[in-house]
């Protein structure tokens, strides 16, 4: 393996990063490793034609049953990309750096074209529970990562923006999505102002299992992990102190759980529902 990668890995997982003696890794394993999401960007555009090729890729990664059920939408419409801006920009939930991205795609999960399958053939679709919606929004998230992949190793800059769902009902409006199709994840795409930054991961202890599911080291586990992660790179902002007050360690795990302790998108279940699925 080479220094480059192993250096990587050792920074993306700190002191309990275990040593791989794999010798030959392709040069992708480092980009792999080395990647970060991008929030700025220069103004520089990606071409059109490059963002539809990466789109090819991202339609390349495997999908359930070869249903296919993902589909791509890219905002060229200047009008309509404020629109979204507008709704990612603002309300609680506000993101003010995704109206700097240049371009925005929104990744989404379609299990209206299997439906037209079952009209065109004359077959009933006897599947109309959980999965009609797990499948595509899986399938769209597998797109997302073939997408971003591609995108990173030709030094493209991405973040996904779960943002995109904060106001599904009206976003699906401006994109004109039909019944059984919804948003997954929005990404924002440019050239990169600053070289990816590497973001600590878990220990494998805590994320790998063999065998069997075993989280009983995840406490402690964790926090180290607050610990090495702080000292690599510090939160520099906490969250919700009026309601929290101000901790003296703050780490990853009180991050985690202040953000989940303020409710987010608690309409998109209902947005879903309306969308037609059933869900049972
Ligand atoms: C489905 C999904 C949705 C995300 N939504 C947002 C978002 O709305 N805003 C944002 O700044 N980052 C978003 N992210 C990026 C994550 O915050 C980021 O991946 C995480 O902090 C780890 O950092 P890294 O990608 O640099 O390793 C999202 C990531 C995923 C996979």
């Amino acid at each position: 393996m080479s220094d480059t990668l192993a250096a990587l890995l050792a920074e993306r997982f700190g002191a309990a990063c275990p040593h791989f003696s794999t010798a030959d890794a392709p040069e992708t394993w480092q980009h792999i490793a080395g990647r970060g999401s991008c929030r700025h960007f220069t103004e520089q555009e990606v071409p059109g034609e490059l963002i539809e090729l990466l789109c090819a890729l991202a339609f390349c990664s495997p999908s359930k049953s070869d249903l296919q059920q993902r589909d791509i939408i890219m905002v060229e419409d200047e009008g309509l990309r404020l629109e979204l801006n507008r709704i990612l920009t603002s309300g609680p939930l506000a993101q003010a750096w995704i109206e700097n991205a240049p371009h925005l795609l929104v990744f989404c999960g379609n299990n209206r074209r299997q439906r037209q399958l079952h009209d065109w053939r004359g077959k009933p679709f006897v599947n109309d529970h959980l999965d009609a919606f797990f499948n595509p929004a899986v399938d769209a998230g597998i797109a997302l990562a073939g997408f971003m992949q591609a995108a990173e190793a030709i030094g493209l800059g991405c973040c996904p923006i779960s943002a995109i769902r904060n106001d599904a009902g009206t976003v699906s409006d401006l994109l004109g999505l039909p019944d059984h199709v919804f948003p997954v994840a929005g990404l924002a795409l440019g050239w990169p102002k600053f070289p990816p930054r590497v973001t600590m991961r878990l220990p494998l202890s805590t994320t790998l299992h063999k065998d069997r599911f075993d989280d009983s080291t995840v406490r402690g586990d964790i926090e180290a992990y607050d610990e090495e992660r702080t000292q690599h790179r510090p939160i520099t902002a906490q969250r919700d102190i009026d309601t929290f007050g101000e901790a003296e360690r703050y780490g990853w795990s009180e991050d985690k759980a202040r953000q989940y302790a303020k409710p987010e998108r608690e309409q998109f279940g209902a947005f879903v529902r309306n969308k037609g699925f059933t869900l049972d």
